[in-house]
């Protein structure tokens, strides 16, 4: 008798410890964002991981062609990295041996030091969603020729630059690469690619490069801190098939401790949104050769004394940039030097692309959990 109402005590307070688990979780998603609420409400996400999938908006797009019966389920079990012949287990051999589509999980948490940059196929996600994954060392991730990239949960950090080298590359394909400034992330010549809740920091060059005619690239609730050169969209001045770029960068955390380029811009178009600025020192929002940006509805924090207060920085004619912004919040003295022409620089997206940009006083609140979620603690992750 007695065993059996401790038993059913047991099962009642397990139950209301699960009830107030999931209302708690559930409270939490009146804050979350269009991209965050559209997952991260579903207790069974850990079977259901491609759902994340058709999360994405923005230039990217939906991520539809990650998804299917033909994805292949590939489990990191194993830190270590051999460039030229990766081993079963290790990532590098789930992201270049692997034909087709391929979805990347971790089995624990693990710091992943690359001997070398790492090349990704076309149609591979990667998603450390659940476990602590750290990658680090030369590099680092080089997203180069390809399309339909999902880089989800990593903390890419402390990455170095790394002379010509020659690597296993996409279809067990040994390739030579040139020098690496040591970026966490990479893109060269690729196509719909979605970086969503990654923390990056502290890397020899830059956090993020889109480079050589990449386009249709969404970068979304990620957190950069302690960088001088955060990121960076569009090759060189002299590189014009730039021009077509299209980048989406909304409900990311910027700062604390980021100098320049949130992001910095040549030729193409970025559409920057419900950004959370945490102050910077020489600016934020910049471009050359004539790019243009909307500024909407972000949140910006001046730094409290030596930074300069204007948010952008550019170069060249002017007439020729159009830096417009719609909005924003400016604190702490911030100043948004911005065109005042025609068209706004509407970013026209089809309907799979579009969402509502918030009110930038929610802002704070919709980027608070921007960079790598702790899914391990509760059931909603
Ligand atoms: C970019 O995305 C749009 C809309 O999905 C598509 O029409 C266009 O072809 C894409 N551009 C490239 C270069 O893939
Ligand atoms: C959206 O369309 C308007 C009107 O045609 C155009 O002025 C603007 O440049 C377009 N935006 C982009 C990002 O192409």
């Amino acid at each position: 008798m007695a065993t059996t109402l401790s038993w059913c005590f047991t099962l009642a307070l397990f139950m209301v410890i699960l009830m107030a688990s999931i209302s708690s979780s559930l409270a939490n998603m009146a804050n979350m964002n269009v991209i965050d609420k559209c997952w991260r409400g579903n207790p069974l996400w850990r079977s259901q991981r491609q759902q994340l999938a058709k999360c994405s908006v923005g230039f990217a797009g939906k991520m539809i062609n990650n998804i299917g019966k033909d994805v292949v389920k590939y489990k990191v079990t194993d830190l270590s990295d051999d460039p030229l012949s990766p081993k079963s287990g290790t990532l590098r051999y789930g992201t270049t041996m692997i034909k087709g589509k391929v979805w990347i999980t971790f089995k624990n948490s693990m710091t992943i030091t690359l001997q070398r940059p790492l090349l990704l196929s076309s149609f591979t996600a990667i998603d450390g969603r659940g476990v602590n994954v750290h990658i680090t060392g030369a590099g680092c991730l080089l997203v180069y020729q390809v399309t339909d990239i999902i880089i989800h949960g990593l903390r890419i950090h402390h990455c170095r630059a790394q002379p010509p080298s020659t690597v296993m590359g996409p279809n067990a394909k040994v390739i030579p690469l040139g020098q690496m400034d040591g970026d966490a992330i990479r893109l060269v010549t690729a196509r719909k690619v979605w970086i969503d809740h990654n923390t990056l920091y502290e890397c020899q060059d830059g956090l993020l490069d889109v480079t050589r005619g990449s386009t249709n690239v969404t970068v979304s609730n990620n957190w950069f801190r302690n960088q001088d050169k955060v990121m960076l969209l569009g090759h060189d001045d002299g590189h014009l098939r730039d021009r077509n770029m299209m980048v989406t960068v909304i409900f990311n955390h910027f700062g604390p401790n980021c100098n320049q380029r949130m992001p910095r811009v040549r030729h193409g178009y970025a559409h920057v949104a419900n950004n959370f600025y945490q102050g910077w020192e020489q600016y934020a929002i910049g471009g050359s050769m004539s790019p243009s940006i909307k500024s909407e509805a972000n949140f910006f924090v001046a730094p409290n004394d030596v930074g300069n207060k204007e948010v952008t920085w550019r170069k060249g004619e002017k007439g020729l940039w159009k830096f417009y912004s719609v909005g924003d919040v400016l604190k702490n003295g911030a100043s948004f030097n911005k065109q005042t022409g025609v068209g706004g620089a509407k970013p026209n997206y089809s309907q799979e692309q579009n969402f509502k940009v918030v009110n930038a006083m929610f802002v704070k609140e919709l980027t608070s959990e921007s960079g790598v979620l702790q899914c391990s603690r509760s059931l909603i992750c």
